[in-house]
């Protein structure tokens, strides 16, 4: 297992727990930090082991306070399409490489720290997470993906509510608009999110990597094409060990040992 600077990389249960490592800079994303993420994220994907992903902060105030903006303040045109391309690849590799992954949101997650989040597939937040998307206030914009998946999660006006006025909205606030899927009691937060992952490794890991695959490619293509990629990944798991392992448990009325095959 490789050893990271900015960032703790652990697994057990089936699952790789990714923590932002830098709490005296609220997790804050430099360039290191994200090519570690990115890094981790690969040896995540290679792993076959590995059957979800949970990525949370260090520290007990914050899951990522944004890009690191002492970084960024120095940044020029070409260097700022290089960084924001940095954080996209990055995060994009997360939210395609197959398996589920569920952000424990602990404390604030802020610009690109919520940009990560949105990025997961499921978000679980501690009561006391704020989350907000403060570039305007700095004269730039969301540039790790945040213009686009927000809309698409919470609709376009309340994401451009967040995007125009940078302010911050509370744990109950974004529950509410759609932003997290459940609240959790900060010292209930790990708990609850492992215990959702749980419930979702259980299932047949091919299956999963193929839903995720058809609800990616729907959101941005035609009802017709769409439909057409869910019946041939429908039929591509017809022809594997793990349906017919589903099917028979079922109707043997035992649970499902997965291989992922
Ligand atoms: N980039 C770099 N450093 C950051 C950071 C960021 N995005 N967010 C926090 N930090 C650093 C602070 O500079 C401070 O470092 P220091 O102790 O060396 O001065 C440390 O983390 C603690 O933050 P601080 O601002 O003192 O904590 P706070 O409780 O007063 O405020 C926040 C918390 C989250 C409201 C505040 O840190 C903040 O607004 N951060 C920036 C959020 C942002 O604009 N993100 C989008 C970036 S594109």
């Amino acid at each position: 297992m490789t050893t990271y600077d900015s960032i703790q990389y652990e697994t057990g249960d089936a699952i790789a727990t990714i923590t932002v490592n830098r709490p005296d800079k609220l997790n804050a994303l430099n360039a290191a930090t994200i090519d570690e993420l990115h890094a981790a994220f690969g040896e995540a994907h290679r792993d076959d082991g590995v059957r979800a992903l949970v990525l949370t902060g260090a520290g007990g105030k914050a899951f990522v306070a944004g890009a690191d903006i002492a970084e960024l303040a120095t940044m020029g045109p070409l260097n700022g399409i290089r960084v924001s391309r940095q954080g996209q690849d990055a995060f994009r590799f997360l939210e395609t490489m197959g398996k589920p992954v569920v952000a424990a949101v602990n404390g604030f997650a802020l610009g690109g720290g919520l940009e990560l989040a949105l990025a997961c597939h499921l978000r679980v937040a501690s009561s006391k997470a704020k989350f907000g998307l403060p570039e305007v206030k700095l004269g730039i914009i969301p540039g790790y993906g945040g213009t686009i998946r927000l809309p698409r999660l919470v609709g376009r006006g309340r994401a451009l509510e967040l995007i125009l006025t940078g302010e911050m909205i509370d744990a109950a606030e974004a529950h509410r608009i759609g932003l997290v899927n459940r609240i959790a009691e900060p010292e209930q937060l790990m708990a609850e999110t492992r215990a959702l992952v749980g419930t979702i490794v259980a299932n047949g890991p091919i299956a999963l990597a193929m839903a995720l695959e058809s609800v990616d490619h729907a959101a941005t293509s035609s009802t017709g094409n769409a439909l057409r990629l869910e019946s041939d990944l429908f039929g591509l798991l017809a022809s594997t060990d793990d349906m017919r392992e589903g099917m028979q448990a079922f109707l043997e009325k035992r649970a499902a040992a997965f291989k992922g095959r």
